[in-house]
């Protein structure tokens, strides 16, 4: 079972709450707006990749509640609502998720990319029939373009993920020593993931890296994720607190770093989990090849610099207490929680996409 689908009668979500990981493997269905804005602020879907995929489906699911009966006549009275009025209900329904979380740039992508798909529906009714002013492509065909878009993106990530691993794995060798930061593994894509790829690849042609995953403090992705998932596939994974990682690279067990993104900028500065540009220092300390790998929808030409990628705050109580039985600090004191942080492109030695292995200096403009 996908870790995230649309229902069989396409109007909700279901996905697995990565929240509950590793103790409890629950899928859960999600159905309004709140449902689905909760879902990803609280990282029960989470991973760029895997929100943009999310994204898609909340959008189609939305998309057919419209065209429920209820939802005709709570929308316009008794008449079956135009296609603009369809439009402007799933703008703003796109822009309500959209704020969920700000860095990823998958989460706006997808949104977007859906949206185009419905408006290109539109105007190709109205091509059809010019001579009829406001001649409608009608809900059910706006909602199945839609429909059309978030399945597209779900296969595409699953062709993207693959290619990544492909181009990964050419940089390494059986017995290398991979670390890793956060998780950027299946759950946070479709299948293989994009920083992991490479390793469960490898794994299933014989070529086996010995992983070490950071912790990744304060939500533990690493621990409760990166090693849970590469457990399962019977890689050698070694779990360490973030503080090791400069240990582990001085003893000479690290030949490769590999990482996610959530936002790469045109010049090759990319934000991900807090703590990667940390361990791209120590990387370039010791003479290690630090490598991102993400699809191409990551990298936001939008963005000039990293200083363009606005980065999200978190609860300062994911510091305190999260993920423990007791509080870990004293009560009410001052927390500085941001989610992520931006490692400067002099310190990356290759962006790994579907698209192929870029390295400095970073130009995206064929893309
Ligand atoms: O806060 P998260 O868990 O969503 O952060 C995820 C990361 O930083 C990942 O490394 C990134 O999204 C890449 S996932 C393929």
């Amino acid at each position: 079972m996908d870790n995230i689908q649309l229902s069989e009668d396409g109007c909700r979500v279901i996905i697995l709450d990565q929240s509950l990981l590793p103790g409890e493997e629950k899928y859960i269905e999600l159905e309004t707006p709140e449902e689905m804005h909760e879902a990803i602020l609280k990282l029960r879907v989470r991973g760029a990749p895997a929100i943009g995929i999310f994204a898609g489906y909340a959008m189609a699911a939305l998309a057919s509640q419209m065209l429920r009966p209820k939802a005709i006549s709570s929308c316009c009275g008794a008449s079956i609502p135009s296609d603009d009025v369809f439009m402007q209900t799933m703008r703003e329904k796109g822009d309500y998720l959209k704020s969920s979380r700000p860095t990823a740039v998958n989460l706006a992508w997808a949104v977007d990319r859906v949206m185009h798909a419905a408006r290109t529906e539109m105007f190709r009714a109205r091509q059809k029939d010019p001579g009829r002013i406001n001649a409608n492509a009608g809900l059910r065909r706006l909602a199945d373009a839609v429909r059309r878009e978030a399945l597209a993106i779900h296969r595409e990530d699953k062709e993207m993920c693959r290619a990544i691993a492909e181009y990964g794995l050419s940089l390494v060798k059986d017995g290398d020593g991979i670390l890793t930061h956060c998780n950027a593994g299946p759950l946070a894509t479709s299948e293989y993931g994009t920083a992991l790829g490479p390793i469960l690849l490898g794994r299933e042609k014989g070529i086996n890296l010995k992983v070490f995953a950071d912790e990744t403090r304060p939500l533990l992705q690493g621990a409760r994720l990166t090693s849970y998932e590469l457990q399962k596939a019977g890689v050698d994974v070694t779990l360490i607190c973030d503080n090791m990682a400069s240990t582990v690279m001085k003893n000479g067990w690290i030949q490769a770093v590999f990482v996610g993104c959530d936002r790469v900028a045109a010049n090759g500065d990319t934000a991900n989990k807090i703590g990667t540009s940390g361990v791209a220092v120590l990387a370039a300390h010791y003479g290690i090849p630090f490598y991102v790998l993400g699809p191409s929808s990551t990298i936001d030409t939008a963005c000039a610099t990293g200083e363009d990628i606005p980065i999200e705050e978190r609860n300062p109580e994911e510091i305190r207490e999260k993920f423990y039985e007791k509080p870990m600090a004293p009560e009410g004191v001052k927390c500085y929680n941001p989610a992520f942080d931006v490692t400067d492109h002099s310190l990356i030695t290759g962006i790994i996409t579907e698209k192929g292995i870029f390295t400095p200096p970073y130009n995206f403009s064929d893309l």
